[in-house]
C-alpha cells in the first residue's frame, strides 16, 4: 500500500508486520545496504539469518552520504537482481524505499558523531558519516531491529554506528562481520567492478601493504610512523594515489604515534577513477 507520496503508509505497513513478529517474541535482524549486493553482503545476511528469526535487508542509495555527485550517479543498482539475491539467502523482507519516501522534505535533523568520524574517511569525505549516521538512525527507527549487521571493511562506519547507538541509548545490538576477500586478498566491494583489467591486477597491493604494516607490528615495531612508511613503500608504484594510510586506535579511530593497544591500519587509495578502502585490525601486540 503506497497511496501517499511520502510513503508513510508503506512504512506503517512494514512496521506493523514487524511489530507482530516482535510481540510474538521473534528476533529481528537488519542488514542495511545500498544494493549492488555481493559476497560481502551475503556474509552479513547469512550471519543475520543464523542469529535472527526475521531478517530485513534495506536497499537504499542514500544521497546525503555522498560527497561527490559523480560517485552517487555511478551507484546504479538492479533492484530485481538484489531482491532475488536476498531471497536466495533466506531474507524475509527487503525494504527498498525511494529517496522521496526517505526524505519527503530536505532533512533538517542530522546525526553527527564527533571524534570517531574526524579522521580517515571523515577527513576526506566531508559530511559522509553525518549522512551515514542519519540514514542508519532513520532505518533503526523504521525497522526497530534487535540486531543490525555491518562489515568490518567499513571499520570507521562500524565505529561511528557503535558510538551513535551507545550515545543515543538505541536498544540495538551492532554485530560486526569480517571482511570478505577475493582470492588475491582484495576486499570485495561494489566499486571493484569499476576497475579496468590492469587496475584490478594492481588492486591486491592495497591489502598487501596493510599486511606488511601488520607484520611490522607483530614483529614488535611500535612507531606508527615507521609502520606507515613500510606499508606505504608497497604503494609507491603508479597508478596508486594514496589518500591516507594511518595506524589508528581500534575504538576511537584516531591516529596513534605509538602502537600500544589494539589498532587498525586503515587506508584509502585511488586506482584511476576508483577509490578503494581497506583496513586490518591488529590486536596482539608483541611486548
Ligand atoms: O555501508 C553501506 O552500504 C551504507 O553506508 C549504509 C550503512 C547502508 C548506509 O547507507
Amino acid at each position: 500500500v503506497n497511496d501517499r507520496p511520502d510513503g508513510l503508509n508503506r512504512f506503517a505497513e512494514l512496521r506493523s508486520q514487524l511489530a507482530q513478529l516482535r510481540d510474538g517474541g521473534q528476533v529481528i535482524g537488519l542488514v542495511p545496504t545500498m544494493g549492488a549486493l555481493h559476497a560481502g553482503h551475503a556474509a552479513l545476511i547469512e550471519r543475520a539469518r543464523a542469529d535472527c528469526n526475521a531478517v530485513v535487508v534495506s536497499i537504499f542509495v542514500n544521497p546525503i552520504q555522498f560527497d561527490r555527485r559523480d560517485d552517487y550517479d555511478a551507484y546504479t543498482i538492479d533492484l530485481a537482481k538484489d531482491v532475488e539475491f536476498c531471497a536466495a539467502l533466506g531474507a524475509d523482507f527487503v525494504f527498498a524505499p525511494s529517496a522521496p519516501e526517505m526524505y519527503p522534505e530536505p532533512a533538517s535533523t542530522f546525526v553527527e558523531v564527533a571524534g570517531v568520524s574526524a579522521h580517515l574517511c571523515g577527513k576526506f569525505r566531508p559530511g559522509h558519516f553525518r549522512g551515514v549516521a542519519t540514514v542508519v538512525a532513520k532505518l533503526f527507527n523504521i525497522i526497530a531491529p534487535h540486531k543490525a549487521y555491518f562489515g568490518e571493511k567499513d571499520a570507521q562506519q562500524l565505529a561511528v554506528i557503535e558510538r551513535m547507538v551507545a550515545d543515543l541509548n538505541m536498544p540495538i545490538e551492532i554485530v560486526s562481520v569480517l571482511t570478505v576477500r577475493e582470492p588475491d586478498g582484495l576486499a570485495v566491494s561494489s566499486r571493484n567492478s569499476r576497475l579496468t583489467g590492469e587496475e584490478r591486477q594492481a588492486a591486491a597491493a592495497l591489502y598487501q601493504a596493510l599486511k606488511i604494516g601488520e607484520d611490522c607490528i607483530r614483529k614488535g615495531w611500535t612507531s606508527a610512523a615507521q609502520v606507515r612508511s613500510a606499508a606505504l613503500a608497497h604503494l609507491q608504484q603508479p597508478p596508486w594515489r594514496v589518500e591516507y594510510l594511518e595506524v589508528v586506535d581500534a575504538s576511537s579511530m584516531t591516529p596513534v604515534a605509538q602502537v600500544a593497544g589494539p589498532v587498525r591500519i586503515a587506508a584509502a587509495a585511488w586506482l584511476g577513477a576508483v577509490r578503494l578502502i581497506d583496513n586490518v585490525r591488529v590486536d596482539k601486540i608483541q611486548t
